[in-house]
């Protein structure tokens, strides 16, 4: 890719999108800057990942292509206050801080800057997230190639509109907590069945694992490939009876319902 990238904010995701960029190959460390208002993660990402860090936002972006605020959403109207003066048209502007929309950082900026607004979730800290991203109304086409490799280095990348970005906060920004607890939950029934507690855990994560990417990678309709599972008279159809009964499906959809609403307000704009 080749640009000067800043990254504003160097806590978790920073450091994910960092990493995963120097990874990917798309930059190299000499063409990244981090700030961070924290000295203690400054000193851990120049030992760490070893790219060049700043106190000073504005020092961070003025020779980058592309800006990242990766910064909470509290802390982002300041940060664009402070760096609003000096980025230019020729820029791009990627935010990961959800709720806040493209219309707000563009209003933000003095020039007719290109904003790219990003909903990435946990799993990009180990480069297999999934984001969602949307655009403002001055991005152009190499800039959508430009925030489409970024966000591939840390994981799959989906485009929506941006009045979607809620549904996306309640189902893959919210879901890996979802899963997360169903991972607990068949752990907790393995160990109910005698299991010990490390290999119910390991038996439990590996088939939510396999199976997700049998969905992925076989691109068969996952209704299919239960079926495929499902001997008649067998075990697996007695299990699945229980899941029903209890209504899964009608709670999964009512989380994501859930959490989407929260998402809106808790000020995410569409
Ligand atoms: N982590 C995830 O899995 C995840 C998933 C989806 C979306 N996100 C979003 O990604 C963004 C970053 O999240 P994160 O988990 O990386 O947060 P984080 O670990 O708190 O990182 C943010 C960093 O920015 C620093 N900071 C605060 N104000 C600053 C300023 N004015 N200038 C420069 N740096 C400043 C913070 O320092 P202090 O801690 O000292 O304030 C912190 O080191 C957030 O908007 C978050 O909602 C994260």
């Amino acid at each position: 890719m080749g640009v000067k990238v800043g990254m504003i904010g160097a806590g978790a995701m920073g450091e994910a999108l960092i990493s995963g960029l120097l990874r990917s190959e798309l930059v190299k460390d000499n063409d990244v800057i981090a700030s961070d208002v924290s000295e203690e993660r400054r000193r851990y990402i120049e030992k760490n990942i070893g790219v060049k860090t700043t106190v000073n936002n504005v020092e961070a972006i003025a020779e980058a292509r592309v800006i990242i605020l990766a910064v909470k959403p509290q802390n982002i109207f300041e940060v664009l206050d402070e760096i609003s003066w000096t980025v230019a048209s020729s820029q791009l502007v990627i935010s990961i801080a959800p709720g806040i929309t493209t219309a707000a950082v563009e209003e933000r900026l003095n020039e007719d800057v290109a904003v790219v607004r990003v909903m990435p979730n946990t799993p990009a800290l180990i480069g297999d997230g999934i984001s969602a991203i949307c655009f403002g109304r001055y991005v152009s086409g190499e800039d959508e190639r430009i925030a489409e490799a970024i966000m591939a280095s840390v994981g799959k990348v989906v485009k929506v509109p941006e009045k979607l970005m809620n549904a996306v906060t309640g189902l893959s920004g919210s879901g890996p907590a979802y899963a997360y607890l169903i991972i607990e939950a068949l752990s907790d029934a393995g160990v109910k069945m005698g299991l010990p507690r490390a290999t119910s855990t390991l038996l439990a994560a590996q088939t939510l694992t396999g199976a997700a990417r049998m969905v992925l990678e076989t691109q068969r309709h996952p209704g299919e490939l239960k079926d495929m599972v499902t001997s008649p008279g067998g075990t697996t159809i007695c299990g699945l009876y229980e899941l029903e009964k209890g209504g899964l499906r009608g709670i999964l959809m009512n989380a994501v319902e859930a959490a989407t609403n929260r998402s809106k307000e808790l000020g995410g704009k569409e």
